[in-house]
């Protein structure tokens, strides 16, 4: 069988390309996932990439995921800073998860400073852009063939 990554793109992402252009840039989401599939078709794994704006899907998402899939790439948007219940849900189902940014949240805010998602997760990358989630999913990849 083929290895699985599942790729979960948090609230508000759908509006990539329009929303705030010059914090997360003015690519659009399907042009992200469009890099990610060609990273995975060379790495010969299988993506499974959803978009969501519930919590409650977020954590039903991730439940699921349980025995289907090997490692979980996540953009958790603004339930970064307070999901404790998507926390709870990743740390549930024990399957390796890399957090990805498009914005440095370290230099943003003071209430994105703090995620409540990384303590759970193998690491996060935060503030490269587009290349956040490229660099997330090649961590993953390696996490899974080692
Ligand atoms: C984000 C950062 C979050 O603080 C914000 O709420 C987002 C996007 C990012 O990718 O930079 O929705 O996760």
């Amino acid at each position: 069988m083929m290895n699985k990554i599942l790729v979960i793109h948090g609230p508000n992402l759908a509006l990539l390309g329009e929303r705030e252009v010059a914090v997360y840039g003015n690519f659009t989401l399907d042009e992200i996932n469009q890099k990610l599939n060609e990273l995975a078709k060379q790495e010969k794994v299988e993506l499974e990439i959803a978009q969501l704006d519930g919590e409650g899907e977020i954590v039903e998402k991730i439940g699921k995921a349980r025995k289907a899939v090997q490692a979980i790439l996540i953009n958790p948007g603004a339930y970064t800073h307070y999901s404790v219940a998507i926390r709870d849900a990743i740390a549930a189902v024990g399957i390796p998860t890399i957090e990805v940014h498009l914005s440095n949240i370290y230099a943003r805010e003071e209430f994105r400073h703090k995620s409540v998602i990384a303590p759970v997760a193998i690491g996060q990358i935060s503030g490269f852009g587009i290349n956040s989630y490229l660099l997330g999913l090649k961590a993953a990849i390696d996490l899974i063939k080692k």
